[in-house]
């Protein structure tokens, strides 16, 4: 007999987090649903979510102090400041935070095609599963607008070599296939050999702007439920360890396990979090801390392999990491060494959520074992910001990213809600819930999703 949906959305909140949610329903909520409901709506959207999400991040205005154009380093001991998000467009240009050069320098890489936003995920200049979903998008509505007066098999060739050169740029995170295959989905059901150029490049240019709509409001909500399950220590900060880059930067808006902690931050809730340094790309260490920076979240960088020893002292409340791919059965890929972190919490009794919006769930792959693992070149491993650290010729293996099995995780946090094992039905209930909730906003009763993802 199947069990009840495993979802802890009926939960009551408590009642001290009510201003904060009435804050975030204003801003995730109304806010950028009234942007959208106006003619323009994608800049407007844009701007709306950037300056909504800068409020909550940054609540002392440090994005003010930034340039809204562009922001260097200025070699001053203090580096770069000023929150911002993983984009921005203007003049059909969309204008990438470079993370390669970050926390150095804040500067931004233009894009104005999907075949420029592939080689910008390729190499990392955007990263991030949903943020590099949300990049491909738009990188796809850039080119369907450059080639709406072009012939329609022509177009269809451009649409279909720009898709597939973004759908292989990163293999693991599924947001990138599945925002992909969203633009192509509209695209077929517009009428892909259609005359009509300006129509089908409105059409996928409304497609990304939903993407990066919904994404807004959705991490939204997923950070309201994370905090329904976050530790509360009655006489000290609650003790989150977190891996990787799960901010803005890697999804665009508020992101998934650091919007978690920031709406913790937020909220008055008392919180320090133990940034893993995440070897070999040091996503942590340049990333996270930046952005804990930027939002004042009290966070000690370690090495990614204290954190037994963190754990095994009683140090550690509660582990929150990030999802690139959530198969059917809660299997969950993230960056490498999120596994280790799973088994070490279960030897120490210590909570392990993976916060992932529906968009990072593959229900057409049945377990952890059908995801495919990106595996990235050797001076990742070899070098450290360009200096060697092994000998030459060391033979080097350096997969990007690890599966933690279903059965050591405590709970996946969704917008739909906070998931329980067994976990598939309560990942379809969340993957449909999503869907009709956007089908009942946009009032068409059909949501416009690709067949091949979630
Ligand atoms: O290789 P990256 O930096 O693109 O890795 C993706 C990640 O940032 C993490 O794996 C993350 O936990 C999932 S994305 C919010």
């Amino acid at each position: 007999m199947t069990s009840p949906p495993p979802l802890d959305r009926d939960l009551a909140p408590p009642a001290a987090d009510l201003g904060r949610r009435r804050f975030f329903r204003a801003f995730a909520g109304e806010l950028i649903q009234t942007a959208a409901t106006v003619a323009g709506a994608a800049q407007a959207l844009q701007r709306a979510s950037s300056e909504a999400a800068s409020a909550i991040l940054d609540p002392q205005g440090a994005a003010e102090r930034l340039d809204p154009g562009l922001a260097t380093g200025t070699g001053a001991t203090t580096g770069p400041a000023g929150f911002r998000t993983a984009f921005r467009e203007g003049d059909g240009v969309l204008h990438l935070i470079d993370q390669r050069r970050l926390p150095d320098a804040l500067v931004e890489y233009p894009c104005s095609s999907a075949g420029e936003v592939a080689f910008a995920i390729r190499e990392m200049i955007v990263r991030g599963a949903p943020a590099i979903g949300a990049a491909a998008a738009i990188g796809l509505a850039l080119s369907a607008e450059k080639i709406r007066s072009a012939r329609p098999y022509a177009r269809r060739a451009t649409l279909r070599g720009g898709a597939n050169a973004l759908i292989n740029a990163r293999p693991t995170a599924v947001n990138l296939r599945w925002a992909v295959e969203r633009l192509m989905a509209r695209y077929t059901e517009i009428g892909e050999l259609s005359e009509d150029g300006e129509a089908i490049a409105a059409a996928m240019r409304a497609e990304a702007d939903s993407i990066v709509m919904e994404a807004t409001t959705d991490h939204g909500r997923l950070a309201n439920f994370g905090l329904e399950v976050l530790p509360t220590p009655e006489d000290r900060p609650v003790r989150v360890l977190t891996h990787c880059n799960t901010g803005p930067l890697a999804c665009g808006q508020f992101g998934t396990a650091l919007g978690v902690v920031q709406a913790a931050h937020f909220a008055e809730r008392p919180i320090h979090v133990w940034v893993d340094e995440t070897r070999p790309y040091l996503q942590g260490a340049r990333l996270t801390t930046w952005e804990l920076a930027q939002a004042g979240v009290p966070h000690t960088l370690i090495p990614d392999v204290a954190a037994g020893h963190l754990m095994a002292r009683g140090e550690v409340d509660v582990i929150l990491v990030g999802a690139d791919r959530v198969a059917a059965n809660g299997d969950t890929a993230n960056k490498v060494g999120t596994y280790t972190l799973a088994v070490l919490a279960a030897r120490h009794g210590i909570p392990f959520f993976v916060c992932a919006p529906t968009s990072s769930v593959d229900l057409a792959t049945a377990d952890g074992s059908a995801i495919v693992i990106e595996e990235r070149k050797p001076e990742e491993v070899l070098e450290i910001r360009g200096v060697r650290i092994a000998p030459p010729g060391t033979q080097v293996r350096n997969p990007a990213f690890d599966v933690t099995p279903a059965e050591l995780i405590s709970g996946i946090i969704t917008e739909e809600g906070v998931i329980r094992a067994p976990f598939e039905p309560g990942l379809r209930d969340a993957t449909e819930g999503a869907r009709a909730r956007w089908a009942a906003a946009r009032g068409s009763g059909t949501a416009h999703t690709a067949s091949g993802s979630n």
